[in-house]
């Protein structure tokens, strides 16, 4: 190249670049965007904030920053919501225009690009939505379920008294029988089918793949991916491991779905078959509103928000049990006079149960399952308070945060289930309060809070009838660090607890 055509080259590169430099700053300059943190080039806010992104961490933020503050990942705009005007502005009253959802290099893979409910958005998810909530989603599956999660909790007392001898000694670790308990109440109602026990082998490789398939959606890696595309290539590993985990889950839940197809064509007396909830979704499959992709998906998302949210809020409430051994008695002394010592209870009679609700939602508000929610997006350029929020912006709500802001309540960092009996006995877990959102509010609520209320109250009050639950020998308290997750609250280290079978039964 001479040195003419070279010169020029470079000058028209140089023309360009400022040219987009300039168009850049002008379509910027357009926004009034939240405060926050001043971004560098390429890099935004990353160098300042790291991957301190946890809902325990932003409220140091919230704090400098303001109720609503925005800060910038690579190219990503991420705007935290602290305050419940601004929750239930975003969720509610602009609930339409944050109802998106965002995803990245990994949750492409995780959702066959959009085949499930969680997290696609517009039509598709309007219909997933409709499709999953008439076998799972309502009052009547809770009436047809609950049988079986009283069995399960049932079964789970029968094996810790007759298997788990060291349970009254030195204590059992709680968390794979807890999984196993969930594991079944979610196949249960998806296929009818349960696992054996804990060395099931299908039960030992499902749960597994659970676990890998969590580990890998929570891993900070794929933030670079998200944030500046241009750093994907360095993620070829970890998303081949993605792809892999992904699909050894599709073939379990593939054995299901098959087996449960051959079950319904070879049995003769149709009325004999139990209903399980899949066939709801095979035959919304056979009619052509879903297809193959969106069954298993469906089993998917079933999986990873109904059952990993069940365990941890269950461990927590035990921790709190174990370690609050008042507030124990007070839960089996209402169970002792309302239901009768030795009567077991059953869904019909929780809403007999002030304390045991009082229990569960103090679990739900210092413990949130999902303490900054599902992040939400708008897909147009849109306004809260008085910012801008520029389309694509990932949008975290910190639920947590709402529900643990001292200026809010008292003693937020206390476990006192008594605080919704008294000075906010009128907060309720629909969303009545924005300050107490463990569910989300609006279009992209939980549509699981109908099973999974019914669920964790028949269990550990079932646990707390049939048991004294104990610290260890030798331990003053259970253990309640957090686990460093990116968006759940998780007790680090799994749950070792006496179960000691009460004398009264
Ligand atoms: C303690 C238990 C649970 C908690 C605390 C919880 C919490 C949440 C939260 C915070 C969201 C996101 C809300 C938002 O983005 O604004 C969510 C979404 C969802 N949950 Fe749950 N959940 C629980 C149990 C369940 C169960 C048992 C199921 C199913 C059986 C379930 C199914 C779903 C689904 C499908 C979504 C996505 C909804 C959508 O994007 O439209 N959840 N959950």
């Amino acid at each position: 190249m001479d040195l003419l055509l070279m010169e020029k080259t470079l000058l028209a590169l140089f023309f360009a670049a400022a040219i987009a430099v300039a168009i850049s700053k002008l379509r910027r300059k357009r926004f009034k965007l939240p405060p926050g943190p001043i971004p560098v080039p390429f890099f935004g806010n990353w160098l300042q904030v790291g991957h301190n992104l946890k809902h325990n961490q932003l409220p140091e933020l919230a704090k400098k920053y303001g109720d609503i503050f925005m800060f910038r990942i690579g190219q990503r705009n991420i705007g935290v919501i602290s305050s419940p005007e601004l929750a239930k502005q975003v969720l509610q009253t602009q609930g339409v225009d944050f109802s998106y959802r965002i995803r990245n290099a990994a949750f492409d893979i995780f959702t066959g690009n959009g085949q499930d409910l969680i997290f696609t958005d517009g039509d598709h998810w309007r219909k997933m939505r409709r499709v999953m909530t008439v076998p799972f989603f309502n009052n009547k599956a809770v009436q047809k379920y609950s049988r079986c999660w009283e069995e399960e909790a049932a079964s789970m007392v029968e094996d810790i008294k007759k298997s788990y001898p060291q349970a009254m000694t030195t204590g059992i670790c709680m968390r794979t029988r807890l999984k196993l308990f969930t594991h079944n109440n979610m196949f249960r109602m998806l296929f009818d089918k349960r696992f054996e026990g804990e060395d099931d082998p299908l039960f030992l490789d499902l749960q597994e793949l659970n676990v890998k398939r969590d580990v890998l959606a929570q891993s900070h890696r794929y933030n670079y991916g998200d944030f500046n595309p241009i750093l994907r290539p360095l993620l070829r590993g970890y998303l081949n491991t993605c792809k892999e985990t992904c699909e050894k889950r599709l073939r379990i839940f593939d054995h299901f779905i098959q087996n449960r197809k051959k079950l319904i064509t070879s049995t003769n007396d149709q009325e004999k078959l139990v209903f399980a909830g899949i066939d709801h979704i095979l035959e919304a499959q056979q009619m052509g509103v879903i297809n193959e992709d969106n069954v298993r998906y469906i089993v998917d998302n079933m999986n990873n928000a109904g059952i990993d949210t069940i365990v941890r809020s269950l461990e927590w409430a035990i921790v709190h049990l174990v370690n609050q051994p008042e507030v124990q008695r007070k839960l089996q002394y209402e169970l002792d006079t309302v239901l009768g010592p030795g009567i077991q209870l059953t869904e019909s009679d929780t809403h007999k149960l002030p304390y045991l609700e009082a229990v569960l939602k103090e679990v739900l508000r210092l413990r949130m399952a999902a303490p900054l929610l599902v992040p939400h997006t708008n897909a147009n350029d849109a306004e809260v308070g008085p910012y801008d929020i520029p389309a694509g912006s990932r949008i975290t709500v910190n639920a947590w945060w709402l529900a643990n802001n001292p200026a809010h309540w008292k003693n937020p960092e206390v476990f006192r289930p008594e605080r919704f009996l008294e000075e906010d006995s009128h907060v309720n877990v629909n969303g009545n309060d924005f300050r107490y959102i463990p569910f989300g509010v609006g279009r992209r609520s939980c549509p699981g809070m109908v099973l999974a209320l019914p669920m964790l109250r028949v269990t550990l009050g079932r646990l707390v009838q049939n048991f004294d639950l104990l610290v260890p020998p030798g331990q003053v308290n259970v253990d309640t660090s957090e686990d460093d997750e990116q968006f759940s609250l998780r007790l680090l280290n799994p749950l070792k607890i006496v179960l000691k079978p009460r004398s009264s039964l």
